[in-house]
């Protein structure tokens, strides 16, 4: 079996429109490949782990090339689980309004979490940096409010973070799908997420696994 995990960061829930996007899209998905499972990961109902200042030691014992020991093994066994449940993963689906020009902060917790050396990126002997999440494909689909094309691209903190973030552990390959404006009119907003739906449609009839 594949596995696509789906990373949600909106807590809406219900009320949400990335979703709206997101949910037919992975019932089109899995219908068209039935050898696939998915696996949910909503990061507003997930009690992730806080990043104390133990925790976070860990991030610089294996900055010195070394192995997590001792007492900090039992700290980080949630986070090596995210690692794990994260790296395994075939594809990624990632729904995730805009906050603020960026990224929700359950979304940037996660990241922290999981974003570690060795697991999943290492620098090399001359400096350069190896993302270790290798030859996997990724999906954002994203509502905003507003709408970030032409002069206020320049506001739009969200796409070019995630892109680095996750181009930075390897994942080069990312399709973003954008429901926006959202938040002016409900007649836009209607149109807009039918044109997103229709866009990940498009994106499915070109999916190869
Ligand atoms: C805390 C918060 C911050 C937001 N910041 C922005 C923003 O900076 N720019 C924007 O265009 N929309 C912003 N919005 C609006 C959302 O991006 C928009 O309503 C989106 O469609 C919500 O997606 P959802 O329904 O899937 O949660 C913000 C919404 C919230 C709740």
């Amino acid at each position: 079996m594949l596995r696509l995990l789906h990373i949600i960061a909106t807590p809406r829930g219900e009320e949400s429109r990335t979703l709206q996007i997101s949910e037919p899209f992975l019932a089109a998905f899995l219908e068209k490949n039935p050898g696939w499972i998915v696996d949910e990961l909503d990061l507003g109902n997930e009690a992730l782990p806080s990043l104390s200042m133990k925790s976070v030691s860990g991030k610089y014992v294996l900055l010195q090339g070394k192995e997590i020991f001792g007492s900090l093994r039992e700290s980080w066994a949630e986070i090596l689980q995210h690692i794990e449940r994260f790296k395994t993963a075939d594809l990624f689906l990632l729904s995730v309004p805009m906050w603020n020009f960026s990224i929700p902060y359950m979304l940037k917790h996660y990241i922290d979490l999981i974003v570690q050396p060795r697991y999943l990126f290492r620098y090399r002997e001359d400096g350069s940096v190896e993302g270790l999440v290798k030859n996997k494909k990724m999906i954002v689909i994203t509502s905003r409010g507003g709408s970030y094309g032409g002069e206020l691209e320049r506001f739009d903190h969200q796409e070019p973070y995630l892109r680095t973030i996750f181009g930075f552990i390897g994942i080069s390959d990312i399709v973003f799908i954008r429901a926006e404006p959202m938040d002016m009119g409900e007649e836009m907003q209607k149109r807009k997420i039918v044109e997103a739906k229709e866009a990940t449609l498009k994106l499915l009839a070109d999916f190869h696994a």
